[in-house]
């Protein structure tokens, strides 16, 4: 069913999963992927929720593990829908490690991925437009206009390929770079 306009407390999703010791590394901390697994999962449910449809990953942006996540950690994934455009969506994920037996919680990251809606011919399809009813929510709409605008200069300085001039001036340009040119 399509509907016209949909509020972010309506898509708004949160999941909870238990760090068991198959998801740790070699050092006894949980695996990234895990973690971005979980993102990932998070974010279509709530990007799913909103749209109505099946929904694509496109981009991913600002994920950074800065604290680690202990086996034993009960890890929690709250997912918003931060911004709407046409058929994508940009959908905020806070990821929270609780150790139930010390009651500490730390915050491990924010990041923020970018769904793409899908209809019934795999093609892009339009989302409900989104019901702002905070100013927490107006800020985090024109934060991720922002996040847009900074994604497409990034996309663009990735697609200015290096010169071959640059690279003729390699070791000037290298020179205080933690390489060593053997050719
Ligand atoms: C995402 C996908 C549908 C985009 O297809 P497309 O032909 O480029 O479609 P469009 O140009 O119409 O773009 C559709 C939307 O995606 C957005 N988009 C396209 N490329 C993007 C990118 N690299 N980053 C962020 N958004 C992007 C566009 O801005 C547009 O948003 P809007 O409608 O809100 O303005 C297509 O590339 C796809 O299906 N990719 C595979 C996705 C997938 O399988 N993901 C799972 C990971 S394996």
């Amino acid at each position: 069913m399509t509907i016209e306009a949909q509020s972010v407390r309506e898509s708004q999703t949160t999941i909870t999963e238990l760090m068991i010791p198959s998801y740790a590394n070699f050092g006894g901390k949980i695996h990234g992927g895990i973690l971005l697994s979980l993102m990932d999962k998070v974010a279509y449910v709530c990007a799913s929720k909103h749209a109505g449809t099946y929904c694509v990953t496109v981009s991913v942006e600002n994920v950074e593990f800065l604290q680690p996540v202990e086996v034993g950690d009960l890890v929690s994934l709250h997912a918003s829908v931060n911004y709407v455009g046409k058929t994508s969506l940009i959908i905020g994920i806070r990821v929270i490690a609780e150790n139930v037996k010390q009651r500490l919680v730390k915050h491990t990251n924010s990041s923020y991925f970018t769904m793409v809606a899908k209809g019934e011919d795999d093609q892009p399809t339009l989302v409900p437009k989104l019901i702002l009813e905070n100013n927490e929510e107006v800020k985090r709409f024109i934060e991720a206009m922002n996040l847009k605008k900074i994604r497409n200069q990034i996309k663009a300085a990735m697609d200015d390929r290096v010169s071959f001039e640059q690279v003729a001036s390699a070791n000037t340009l290298l020179k205080d770079e933690r390489c060593v040119i053997k050719f």
